[in-house]
């Protein structure tokens, strides 16, 4: 079985709650963002971000700082130890992620980044005033196997906003041959897929959360044919363009 992961996410949902005067002597507030999400620098750049220094920090606070000090600065993102573990300081990145008035930056899932916001550009580009976020559905990775291989969907990355959390999560068959058998497991984000013939599913996950507020999200299986599959040619020559 091979998967193949192409999803971003928006960055506001990944940020919690303010933190006010935290950074050491700056007094502006920020926001700190969930572990292991990293900024698209590419994408943002494009987008018209600007990258405006980078520093090597000791403390992972003085990420925050740094950025603080700077009145340009928005967003500081804090690079993850260097693997092989000579040095003491991490590689933190400021960046102006406001161009033409628009919030540019996307964040990706990778792991031992960390993030750091400015609260004022937070309340004034991403929240929008007095109306909940949806959830953020995440039906995870394309699929792509061979037939009578069996596939279970997980929705455990899906996230929920403003302190909610997910309360339901739905399967259901957008395209694809409707002979498919889908099963519930023990686990409520989880769905179990059999009976899978040559030719491609398309997957909606709908997940409500304890607001009542929902989202979705798609995700591709490509059953492969018979001789496809018996072939020896690459597989990443299958992956799914979407
Ligand atoms: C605050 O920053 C200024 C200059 O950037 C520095 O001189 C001062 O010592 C700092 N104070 C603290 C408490 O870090
Ligand atoms: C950060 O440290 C690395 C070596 O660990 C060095 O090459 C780089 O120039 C430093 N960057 C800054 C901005 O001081
Ligand atoms: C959920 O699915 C992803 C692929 O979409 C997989 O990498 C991950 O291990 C799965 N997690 C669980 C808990 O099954």
């Amino acid at each position: 079985m091979f998967r193949f992961c192409s999803s971003t996410w928006l960055l506001l949902v990944l940020f919690g709650g303010a933190q006010r005067g935290a950074a050491a002597n700056c007094s502006d507030a920020f926001r700190s963002g969930s572990d292991d999400f990293v900024l698209d620098a590419k994408d943002a750049v494009e987008r018209g971000a600007a990258l405006l220094a980078t520093h090597n920090v000791s403390v992972n606070k003085d990420c925050e700082t740094f950025c603080c000090r700077d009145p340009r600065c928005n967003l500081a993102l804090l690079e993850p130890r260097d693997a092989k573990g000579t040095a003491d300081t991490r590689t933190c990145v400021l960046f102006d992620c406001v161009h033409k008035k628009r919030f540019v930056c996307r964040f990706v899932n990778q792991d031992g980044y960390h993030s750091y916001m400015r609260e004022s550009m937070f309340q004034r580009y991403l929240q929008a005033p007095g109306k909940l976020s949806p959830p953020i559905a995440n039906a995870g990775c394309d699929v792509v196997i061979r037939p009578g291989e069996i596939v279970t969907l997980n929705g455990t990355e899906s996230v929920a906003l403003h302190a909610a959390h997910i309360v339901d999560y739905r399967w259901s068959l957008q395209s694809g041959d409707p002979t498919l058998k889908m099963e519930k497991t023990d686990l409520q984000d989880q769905v179990r897929l059999s009976n899978l013939h040559p030719g491609s599913y398309v997957l909606k996950l709908s997940v409500k959360d304890s607001n009542g507020q929902s989202g979705d999200d798609e995700v591709t299986v490509l059953v492969l044919s018979s001789e496809l599959s018996s072939c020896e040619c690459s597989w990443e020559m299958l992956a799914i363009d979407d």
